[in-house]
Formats: structure tokens, sequence, C-alpha cells
């Protein structure tokens, strides 16, 4: 093993995963379909070191981030057939950490990529997040550029395909972050928590393909309003798992709740605009480049909203070191 750096690039969801076939694995029991953005994300570099450690923009991790960190290359290195030998991290994430703004996503992508360089794999982008999935299923679909899915599984190995490169569809998404505190559930927890007790959550697992499939072909067609309405729907349902939970939990606060009005109303205004939210009450909004200023200044006039972003589509993966 060498040393060796890799970059990678966050991703947002706009037909969302929620909820695990298996655990162990960490397989999807839901299709997703994402864009990854370009210029927010993570760089981590490894090195052989005598012992694990971990820095994060500067700060020595340990505690449960870091254990899943080191689950995570053991897998890494039983998937891969590589020598465990101890590591020691040093990553820089542009991505506010646990807020819902997919940290994990390019934290395990940029893990991934690194690795993969340091025990000098020949794996494609596409092979290796098969890997990275089993860090963060979001992760395996940060490892490609452009839009992204990542297909469920009924319990075989799953990876990410592209299926738009970031250059063949002119896009923005608007991102409303609406607090700087970290999330108090994370998604894992959340998945779980919904799996087991929400009575929406049957209908989310007979109905999410309706979504998806739909997504996929206004993609191909570059049909941002059939995108748009897949999306918001796909967003909703998911959102409505936490709310019909025992004991019910919601990812939003009231920004959130405002920003998804001013979208509506800013369509009811001829823009076309269309939001989504993950674990967390940031809102990002999908439109098209002549309707980023409006979008813009409309979010940020909105009570609560504590900064308000544009991001193009960005690419996979890139290897630094
Ligand atoms: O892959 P995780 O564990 O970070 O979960 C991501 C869950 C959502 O962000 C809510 C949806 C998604 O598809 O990214």
């Amino acid at each position: 093993m060498k040393e060796a750096a890799a970059e990678a690039n966050t991703n947002i969801a706009f037909i969302k995963y929620w909820g695990k076939f298996e655990v162990e694995r960490n397989l999807p029991a839901v299709g997703s379909l994402s864009m990854t953005l370009e210029g927010i994300g993570t760089i981590t570099t490894v090195t052989p070191d005598d012992h694990d450690s971990l820095m994060l923009n500067g700060k020595l991790i340990e505690g449960e981030a870091f254990d899943r960190v080191q689950k995570f290359i053991d897998q890494f290195c039983a998937i891969t057939k590589q020598k465990r030998a101890p590591i020691a991290i040093t990553t820089v994430n542009s991505v506010p950490t646990a807020s819902g703004l997919a940290s994990s996503a390019s934290a395990f992508a940029a893990l991934t990529a690194s690795l993969a360089r340091a025990y000098e794999l020949d794996w494609s982008a596409e092979k290796l997040s098969a890997v990275a999935r089993r860090g963060s299923a979001s992760a395996a679909r940060s490892m490609l550029g452009g839009f992204v899915i990542l297909p469920a599984s009924a319990g075989e190995e799953v990876a990410a395909e592209q299926l738009v490169d970031e250059k063949s569809w002119d896009v923005r998404l608007v991102v409303a972050r609406t607090t700087n505190k970290a999330k108090e559930v994370s998604s894992r927890l959340g998945m779980t928590h919904t799996a087991k007790t929400s009575t929406t959550y049957p209908t989310w697992l007979a109905t999410w393909r309706e979504d998806y499939d739909a997504a996929i072909a206004a993609l191909h067609a570059r049909d941002l309003a059939k995108v748009g309405e897949a999306m918001e729907h796909s967003t909703l349902a998911m959102h409505a798992t936490t709310m019909t939970a025992r004991p019910p939990f919601m990812y939003w606060n009231g920004a959130t709740v405002e920003c998804m009005q001013a979208v509506w109303d800013l369509r009811r205004d001829g823009l076309m605009t269309y939001f989504t939210a993950d674990a967390g009450p940031h809102v990002k909004v999908l439109c098209r480049p002549e309707d980023v200023v409006r979008t813009q200044s409309t979010l940020r006039a909105v009570p609560g909203v504590v900064d308000v972003a544009v991001h193009l589509p960005g690419r996979g993966v890139k290897g630094l070191l």
C-alpha cells in the first residue's frame, strides 16, 4: 500500500433511497436517482501508518464515526482481497457534516477512490461504487458524475450507473440552507425506525418505482417538468414516512416548508422550479439556468434561510495522488 488521495463530489437524490433490503451489505430496498454536484465534496488522503486514525477538517475523530470508517476499510480489504494495513486518513470536507447535505456520500466515495489508488487496484468507478455502497448507499452514486442511478436490490450486489453525464443536461440545483446545526436523526436511524413503525412505509415500498421509472424516462428526454414532478412526489412520500412513524419525527423546520411553498409560488408565476429535501431541513431546487437569479433571491428572502448556493452538475471521483 502507498500514499494516495482522491476527491469526490457530493450528490443530491431526485428520487430517494430510503430503506434497506439488507443492513449487513447495505443493500437498498428502493432505487434512487441523483445529480452529482460540482465543486462541493471531500478530498481524502490515505497514508500507511502504524495505527488507524481519522482527521476530519483538522480534528481527530474518535467514537462511532471512526468505528464506522474502520469497519468500512475492513470491508474494502475483504471485498478487494487486499491486506488490511493500518491507515492514517486525512479528510477535508466542504459539505457541512451530517446536516442533510449528504456529507457521507462524498466522504465514502473519496475514501473508496483513495483506497483503490493506495492499493493500486485497477477497478472502474462503477465497479468500485458497489464497494462504496457498503459505507453509505448515496456514496455509490458519488463515484460517478452527472445523473446517476442506484438500482434497488433483492439480495444481489448493486452498483451505480451513469444515465447522463454532467455536460449533457444544463440544469442548476439551488440549495437553500435553513440551519447550520447538525441533524438530530441520522438517515440510517431514520430509515430503520420508519421501516419498523411507519404506517406509510408499506405504501412507499409499493409505489417508489413509479417515480423512479418516470424520472429515468424524463431524464433521457431532458424533460425538466417530468423529472421535477417525480422528484417532488418521491421527496414528499419519503418524508411522509417520518411523520407517520411511531414516535413520529420530522427533518423539516418552518423555513423548509416556507421554501417549498415559495417554489410552488414561483411555478405558478411561470418558472420551472422543483424542490427536494433529504434527511435534513435544507431545500434543494432544480431549475433551468435562466431561472436561477429569481429562484435564489426568492429563497434568500424566506425567513430562516441562512445561505443559498447554486450548483452545476459535477463530475465523478478523481484521483489526486
Ligand atoms: O446513503 P445515506 O445513508 O447517506 O442515506 C441517504 C438518504 C437520503 O439522503 C435521504 C436520500 C438519498 O437517496 O440520498
